[in-house]
């Protein structure tokens, strides 16, 4: 446990990726339970591991992955007009909802494979709801799901 826990810190120091402790239930719970509980501002904190890459904000570009103002509800892998996406993302079909945002980014690899998105995937399930929030609210600002009343972990 103390391992854990300054091997913990010291990931943080060196990649200082922000260190947000989710109750573990809520990590686990149907999305719409999660996006309930996100917080788009945590969000924002956690898209610094994809600003590298992207940007997120109205007008800005492409970098080495496309821009993603406005992704949630756009075509997969054809929204940004001058990005070169994949034809493994292109073939995907359809749009980015939240469960298909959900399972890209907890394996961008196997959701679509072939896709040259060189990012492993955010493991813990409210990380990917915060940063799903924080995208929504660029530019998307589609209603979120309604959590079910039977689907909410156990208190
Ligand atoms: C190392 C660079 C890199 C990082 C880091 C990265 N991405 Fe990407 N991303 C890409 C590339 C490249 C693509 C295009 C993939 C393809 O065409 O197969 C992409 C595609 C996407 C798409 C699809 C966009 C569309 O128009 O269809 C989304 C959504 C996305 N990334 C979200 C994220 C999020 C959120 C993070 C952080 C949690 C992240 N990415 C981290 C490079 C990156």
């Amino acid at each position: 446990m103390i391992r854990t826990v300054s091997l913990a810190l010291a990931c943080c120091v060196a990649a200082c990726a922000p260190a947000v402790k989710h109750d573990p239930r809520l990590s686990s719970a149907p999305l719409a339970e999660r996006l309930a509980a996100a917080d788009a501002n945590t969000g924002a904190a956690i898209f610094s591991r994809c600003a590298a890459c992207h940007t997120v904000t109205q007008g800005a570009g492409d970098r080495g992955g496309p821009a993603l103002y406005g992704v949630v509800g756009r075509p997969i892998g054809r929204g940004s007009d001058r990005f070169n996406y994949t034809a493994a993302l292109e073939a995907v079909g359809g749009v980015w909802t939240f469960e298909r945002l959900d399972a890209w980014l907890t394996d961008p690899r196997h959701f679509a494979p072939g896709t040259n998105m060189m990012f492993a995937g955010l493991p813990d399930g409210m990380d990917r709801a915060d940063v799903i929030r924080f995208l929504n609210e660029n530019g998307s600002n589609l209603p979120l799901p309604t959590p079910s009343p039977n689907s909410r972990p156990a208190r």
